[in-house]
């Protein structure tokens, strides 16, 4: 659906958030010379304006907005129409405070900043519903229109009231019985048996652990329901336009969403990307946030919908980009699919929450370094228009569950080191440092297309799924399990008669009898010289041959790391975590043994390679230099971005810069 924006644009999208509201007529006229001279052709409007659209309780005021959207389409822009409901008006939260978010300790919060709200109270999802038809019925046909974005960053979770009614509901659903609910959730333990639906609560503050199964449901449960207020509005849309509509999903470190489910529900996949480090660390999560949008939307393109061109705000304070940045970056994400590069926001705000976010437009005015490498990083977008559609082809896998993230997130387990997001992104960079363009994909996905499957955080697991995965082995697939894998199903049980379960221990060829956690300073000596550090497990090879073993401790001799022919296929078992060096040395054997290899053989370190293809038989060949020292790459092709040549004296990539070469 993507293809709806690209082919209405004329190439790929460049532009970023705009607030015109918080600035006058004289501003508006520069704002349109100055999108022109950077080559802005797709802007959001009215992400969080629910208080100008909508002054009082059902009364509307559109004219602000239809000069605007006016104004826009006579200067060549497309609009990204959002629903403002990230952010309710004073009014709303006066009038239904029964509707404001209540955090898990019971703190009612009150109004004040934005995503103040429960997405399970029935007169905030009315209130949602109604503004997103409203808009939808006023400028579903407007020329200027060309996507939908829906809310902005679902991520609020409510503990109150409403939400625990909206729970019962969703577990009556899922357990018909409470018997079945008891069972599922292991109530006979600390005596917590239910007896009516109604004294099952949210998972508010507590004395001690929370119960396992409660909580995950409680997580599953608040992703469908976050899912449930997304269909609404955009089924309110669809009633009045026929434009493709979508949400600006996060990948960061915390997740309340599973992305999986949402990337099936929106009509193209649409990210955020903040990375949290600077420098190669940045091109590598640019990478992982583009990689894992690509996959939750079935490998279709996607979009970039926000990024920033300099400071953004870190669990750490502000983080700056670095010149070149801003290219480089944008390169980055179309390269894994995007189909353009949005920026939060366009002009940088001078009063409200955010005045010191970074913008196209920074405070200092266009004569600015910023503005100048966001203007050429828009003409090099608007040079990148034939490769629209085009999509990526990845040879490896690294599997991603909802469900485990949320279960590793439990209070009461035993720590491996590392919690699903960190294992996901340790396999994700270890792969990007061996140049593999990869996937993401969930356990009971057909993976037969991917030569190589890596499960590093595989925690929970249920009975299809490891059946899946043995089947994937059996026909020729090669799989690398990490420790502390299939230990438990869907419903938070231990797995009875060793671990993991049986289907992936018969393909693994080993049967795991108990987990030792090793304390936190404690690295023990494989036989290959290679180091475990945090955690470790007894195995017992049933048809496994040992990679390493133990050289001390209560373990020494026996296999930490195993390698099993099982059908047409191999499955490999790390059972401990390595270090950085060694772990990236483990992944080239299994990388050998599948035969996968980089998207260009001898690529200098810094230099990322990863490439686009239409189904003609063109294809184009990124090449990011994240080094600070100038390259030069046996490659031939015609580079966009210069618009010249490459023959066969190869390339040489400036450092810090780009290059997308069209082959074939
Ligand atoms: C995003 C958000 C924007 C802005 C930005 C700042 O997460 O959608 O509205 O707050 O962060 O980095």
């Amino acid at each position: 659906m993507v293809h709806r924006i690209t082919e209405r644009l004329g190439g790929l999208a460049f532009g970023g958030d705009y607030n015109p509201e918080q600035w006058d007529r004289h501003v508006w006229q520069e704002d349109d010379l100055l999108m022109r001279e950077a080559r802005v052709n797709l802007v959001t409007v009215g992400v969080f304006s629910w208080a100008l659209l909508e002054p009082e309780e059902g009364s509307y005021d559109f004219d602000w907005l239809d000069a605007h959207l006016d104004r826009l389409h006579a200067a060549g822009v497309a609009v990204d129409l959002a629903t403002p409901t990230a952010s309710p008006p004073p009014w709303f939260t006066l009038a239904h405070p029964e509707a404001l978010t209540v955090t898990a300790d019971g703190i009612r919060l009150t109004h004040g900043s934005r995503d103040t709200y429960c997405l399970a109270a029935p007169a905030y999802r009315r209130a949602a519903t109604r503004i997103a038809g409203a808009l939808a019925e006023r400028y579903g046909d407007h020329p200027a229109v060309c996507m939908w974005h829906v809310h902005n960053e679902y991520a609020t979770v409510c503990h109150c009231d409403r939400a625990a009614a909206a729970f019962r509901v969703w577990l009556r659903h899922k357990y018909r019985t409470l018997d079945a609910l008891n069972e599922a959730w292991g109530t006979a333990f600390w005596s917590q048996r239910y007896g009516s639906w109604e004294q099952i609560l949210p998972p508010r503050a507590t004395q001690w652990h929370h119960n396992p199964g409660h909580t995950l449901d409680w997580r599953r449960f608040f992703s469908d329901e976050t899912l449930a207020a997304y269909r609404e509005q955009r089924d309110a849309i669809r009633a009045h336009s026929d434009r493709p509509v979508t949400t600006n999903l996060m990948v960061p470190a915390y997740q309340v969403l599973d992305l999986w489910k949402f990337g099936r529900e929106v009509d193209f996949v649409g990210i955020d990307h903040y990375p949290a480090a600077p420098g190669v660390d940045a091109a590598a999560d640019i990478a992982f946030g583009g990689d894992r949008a690509r996959s939750f939307g079935a490998g279709k393109p996607w979009l970039l919908i926000e990024q920033g061109t300099n400071t953004v705000y870190t669990s750490d304070g502000t983080l700056g980009k670095e010149p070149g940045d801003i290219l480089r970056h944008t390169v980055g994400h179309i390269a894994r699919g995007s189909e353009g590069a949005l920026f939060f926001q366009w002009r940088q705000s001078k009063a409200g929450a955010e005045l010191w976010h970074s913008a196209i437009v920074p405070h200092a005015g266009p004569d600015t370094r910023i503005f100048r490498e966001a203007s050429a990083t828009g003409s090099a977008v608007a040079r990148l228009g034939e490769l629209a559609g085009s999509t990526v082809r990845a040879r490896a896998a690294v599997l991603h569950d909802a469900d485990v993230w949320w279960a590793l997130d439990t209070r009461g387990l035993p720590r491996t080191g590392s919690d699903h997001h960190d294992s996901l992104r340790r396999a994700h960079r270890a792969l990007w440092n061996a140049g593999v363009t990869t996937d993401f994909a969930h356990s009971a996905d057909d993976l037969a297309r991917y030569p190589v499957v890596l499960a590093p955080s595989l925690y929970l697991l249920s009975d299809a799924s490891a059946a899946a995965l043995r089947q994937y082995v059996a026909q020729g697939g090669t799989l690398l399990v990490e420790c502390f894998a299939g230990a438990v199903d869907e419903h938070h049980h231990a797995r009875l008669g060793g671990y993991p379960v049986a289907p992936l221990r018969e393909a693994l060829g080993i049967r795991v009898e108990e987990y030792r956690p090793l304390a936190a300073a404690q690295a023990l000596e494989l036989s290959d010289g290679t180091r475990g550090t945090h955690w470790s497990e007894v195995l017992r090879l049933e048809g496994a041959t040992p990679v390493a073993s133990w050289t001390s401790g209560m373990l020494a001799g026996q296999a930490a790391v195993t390698r099993h022919q099982f059908g047409k296929g191999s499955a490999w078992y790390l059972s401990t975590r390595l270090e950085e060096d060694a772990y990236a040395a483990l992944l080239g054997q299994v990388l050998a043994a599948a035969g996968v290899g980089p998207e260009i053989a001898d690529a200098p370190p810094g230099v990322e390679a990863v490439r686009r293809h239409a189904d003609d038989g063109r294809s184009w060949l990124f090449l990011l230099n994240h080094s600070d020292t100038d390259q030069r790459l046996p490659v031939t092709g015609h580079d966009l971005l210069t618009d010249e040549p490459v023959g066969h004296h190869g390339l040489t990539l400036p450092a810090r810069g780009a290059a997308v070469l069209r082959q074939g």
